[in-house]
C-alpha cells in the first residue's frame, strides 16, 4: 500500500498530467484482466477544486482506475492509506499561493493539502525546465516538505527533445546543487500529452505509434524507477 502525492505550488508543471498517468501506467500492470470484477486497485484522488483530473477522466471511456474528487474531508485524506481494496493512491494536488498550503488564502485546498502531507509515502514534486519554475519549486520543498520530513523526489517534466539539451542540463544542475533526489527519468514533452484530457485519453491507451509508444515509456520508466527506489 502506497500513497503518492503529487505536488508543487506552481500550477501548469504537469501535476494532474503526472497524477493520472502515473495511475493509468501502475493500474495497468495491477490489474488483471478478468478480476477484480474490474474495480481496480489503484485510486486517483484529486483535491484541486478546479477538478482538472476528473474533467479528464470522465471523458476516458475505461478509465484503467478509480477516481474520486475530495474537497476538505480531511478525515478521509488522513486516511488514504487505509482505504479497502486499494493498493495505490496517487493524489493530484492544486497550486497554491504563498508559503504555507493551509493557511486562510488558499481556502479549503489548502486543509485538504495539509491532511493529503500526512498519509504520503512519497511526494513527486514536477519541475519543467524553465528558470521561471525554479522558485516555486524550491519554496515547496524548503517550506512545506522538508520542514515535515516528507520524502520526496524532483521530476523534470515537459523537456522538448527537439530543443537543445541546455534548458535540460540547468535543470538537472540546479536540482542537484540544492541536494534534492532527481528521477532519472525526464517526462518528454509530446504534443500528444497536451491534447490528452480533452481527448479523454490516459498514456495506456494512446495509438501505438513512435510518438504514443515513447509518451507511454516515460511514464513506464518513471513508474519503475519510483517503485525501484521507495521499495
Ligand atoms: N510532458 C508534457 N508534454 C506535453 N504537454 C504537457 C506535458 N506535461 C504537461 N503538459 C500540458 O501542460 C499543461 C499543464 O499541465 P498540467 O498537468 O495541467 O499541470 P498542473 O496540474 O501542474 O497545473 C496541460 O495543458 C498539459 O496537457
Ligand atoms: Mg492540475
Amino acid at each position: 500500500m502506497s500513497v503518492h502525492v503529487v505536488m508543487n505550488q506552481k500550477g501548469g508543471v504537469g501535476k494532474s498530467t503526472l497524477a493520472m498517468n502515473l495511475a493509468a501506467v501502475k493500474a495497468d500492470v495491477m490489474t488483471t484482466p478478468g478480476t477484480n470484477d474490474g474495480v481496480s486497485p489503484v485510486l486517483a484522488v484529486s483535491i484541486d477544486p478546479q477538478g482538472s483530473a476528473v474533467w479528464w477522466a470522465e471523458r476516458v471511456s475505461e478509465l484503467p482506475f478509480r477516481i474520486a474528487q475530495a474537497h476538505d474531508n480531511a478525515d478521509i485524506l488522513r486516511g488514504l492509506s487505509d482505504l479497502p481494496g486499494v493498493e495505490h493512491v496517487v493524489v493530484d494536488t492544486p497550486g497554491w499561493i504563498g508559503d504555507t498550503p493551509g493557511s486562510t488564502e488558499n481556502g479549503a485546498s489548502g486543509a485538504a493539502l495539509d491532511a493529503v502531507l500526512s498519509s504520503a509515502d512519497l511526494v513527486i514534486v514536477p519541475i519543467i525546465p524553465e528558470p521561471l519554475a525554479f522558485d516555486p519549486t524550491a519554496r515547496t520543498i524548503l517550506k512545506v516538505l522538508q520542514p515535515r520530513g516528507i520524502p520526496f523526489i524532483v521530476v523534470i517534466n515537459d523537456w522538448d527533445p527537439r530543443d537543445s539539451r541546455i534548458d535540460l542540463e540547468q535543470t538537472q544542475a540546479f536540482v542537484k546543487s540544492q541536494g534534492w533526489p532527481l528521477a532519472n527519468t525526464v517526462v518528454r514533452h509530446y504534443k500528444v500529452h497536451s491534447r490528452a484530457a480533452a481527448e479523454g485519453k490516459v498514456v495506456t491507451e494512446y495509438a501505438a505509434n513512435r510518438v504514443g509508444l515513447q509518451a507511454r515509456e516515460d511514464f513506464q520508466r518513471l513508474c519503475l524507477e519510483l517503485e525501484v527506489g521507495t521499495r
